[in-house]
């Protein structure tokens, strides 16, 4: 990686075919281009400062050169060790206009197989704003919230004074992030408070994000406003299921090119995520077989034709487990000890804690072997072994490339529209997390019909006053469900 200039990422060379990427994905990301070209006289985002930490493919460069196109200035770091697309990433730190010799892009912080000590370091990077009076963003755009988590945590410790020795830290990743606010608090003692105090606010992208965003709040530690991008209609509804449907089976097959058909596949949890894993399975004709703790979830799985059991019925013989519920612990050690040979293990949820993989490494004889990056076979004792995709991280980013750009306009129009909003109307939102207005939510996928072809009924007058709607919209009242 390069480090003479303000930004690190593999390898610059593969910028032109990144750049050639993100042309194709500007074309099938109709929403963001349209709000580019809505936003692009007014530039309401002159002034702010985002950091970003999202998965650093290229629909994501589409995402940052939207904000740039809108005033923003911008740093950025994935938020996934194995996430990045490199070719995406040495295209936004060139930039449209410069070269690799002469970028003049984005400062962006991201290469695909971070150690977790660089990942945290990129983190810290894209939080920290060289030539600024506090030193950091005034905005931020997260997924899964580890941003919003480091500088929480900084400014936390800043006011006790103290970080948490390290030796109390609960796994690896707890440690390096100890280990890093210990030399912060060193360093600078008052960087986090400072770099924060200027910040109007995050939105946030992901469901298990978004979750750490309420469990703050109820706690009062929030220390600004948060938009809950996720539970966007156009967000969830779409992203999680009809994204997953297409980039789990994608991660699978480029894993391991095993036929998905026939195959007994578990998927763990029926929510957004598993519904659109599920039907991806079944496509490829896999009998699927669904692990719920939510009866009305696990009733949907039933009637939408899924068996529904627990994982203990299924260890011994399926052939593909995949977990998708946000929760920790749901395929521990000794399930995995039970499976059957070659039996492939899976995560799609946002963090790595669904498969015990700590525990997975302390079973005595058992011998780990990488057959191509973020492909692993575990031997046990008795010659049986299994196949670990990405080390248990999102499987659907790191054996392939996520979701694809349409999808992902949807999600992105979002993210754009909030930090507008956050940005220009901060006022409006006290500390608390908030989600979009419908109408908002039914402009996102407006802007998407037209690119299928379809074409919308318009609502008369007379059938607006008798359903008791605007004929604009907002056509359904907040607890309708989709
Ligand atoms: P959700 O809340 O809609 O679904 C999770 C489901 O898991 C729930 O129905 C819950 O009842 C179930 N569950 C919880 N504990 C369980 C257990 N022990 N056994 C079986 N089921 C259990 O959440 P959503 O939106 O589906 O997201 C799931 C995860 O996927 C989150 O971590 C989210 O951040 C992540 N995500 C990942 C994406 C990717 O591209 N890899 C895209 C979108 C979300």
């Amino acid at each position: 990686p390069d480090t003479a200039q303000d930004f690190k990422v593999a390898d610059l060379s593969l910028a032109a075919f990144g750049r050639k990427e993100i042309a194709l994905a500007e074309h099938e990301m109709p929403g963001l281009m349209a709000i580019r070209d809505e936003y692009a006289a007014e530039q309401p985002l002159a002034g702010a400062r985002i950091t970003g930490s999202l998965h650093m493919t290229v629909q994501t460069a589409v995402l940052i050169e939207t904000l740039v196109a809108l005033g923003a200035r911008v740093r950025w770091a994935s938020c996934n060790i194995f996430s990045t697309q490199d070719h995406a990433a040495a295209a936004v730190a060139v930039g449209p206009e410069g070269t690799p010799e002469n970028p003049g892009g984005v400062p962006v912080f991201a290469w695909k197989g971070e150690t977790l000590e660089e990942y945290w370091w990129c983190t810290e990077q894209a939080l920290t704003w060289p030539d600024t009076e506090t030193g950091g963003p005034n905005m931020i755009l997260d997924d899964g919230g580890d941003a919003t988590l480091l500088l929480h945590k900084g400014v936390e410790y800043e006011k006790d004074g103290e970080v948490p020795a390290v030796e109390t830290a609960e796994s690896d990743e707890h440690r390096v992030i100890l280990e890093l606010l210990h030399r912060t608090l060193a360093e600078s003692p008052r960087k986090w408070t400072q770099l924060a105090s200027e910040i109007r606010g995050v939105t946030e992208e992901t469901t298990t994000g978004v979750h750490r965003l309420y469990e703050m709040q109820q706690e009062g530690t929030l220390l600004f406003p948060a938009i809950n991008v996720n539970d966007a209609v156009t967000k969830s509804k779409f992203d999680n299921k009809y994204g997953c449907r297409h980039s789990l089976i994608d991660g699978i097959n480029r894993a391991t090119d095993v036929l998905i058909g026939g195959k007994v596949a578990v998927v763990c949890g029926y929510g957004d995520v598993g519904k659109g894993c599920a039907e991806s399975l079944r496509g490829q004709g896999a009998r699927v077989v669904i692990t719920e703790i939510d009866p009305i979830c696990a009733l949907q799985a039933a009637m939408d034709g899924y068996q529904v059991a627990r994982l203990e019925d299924f260890v011994e013989t399926a052939d593909i487990f995949i977990t998708t519920t946000g929760n920790k612990d749901i395929i521990l050690a000794s399930d995995m000890a039970r499976m059957k040979h070659q039996a492939i293990v899976g995560n799609i949820g946002h963090f790595d804690n669904e498969i015990d993989m700590a525990g997975l490494a302390q079973i005595p004889g058992v011998v780990r072997d990488e057959v191509k990056p973020q492909v692993h076979t575990w031997t046990f004792e008795d010659g049986r072994k299994i196949i670990v995709l990405s080390e248990g991280r999102l499987l659907n980013l790191g054996n392939a490339t996520g979701h694809p750009s349409f999808v992902m306009s949807n999600s992105f129009a979002n993210q754009t529209i909030a930090q507008i909003e956050l940005f220009t109307r901060t006022e409006a939102y006290p500390i608390g997390v908030y989600v979009l207005p419908k109408l908002l939510d039914e402009k996102v996928a407006r802007l998407h019909l037209d690119a299928l072809g379809a074409r919308l009924t318009e609502l008369r007058p007379e059938q607006a006053a008798y359903i008791g709607v605007p004929v604009q919209g907002p056509y359904k009242s907040d607890h309708y469900r989709y």
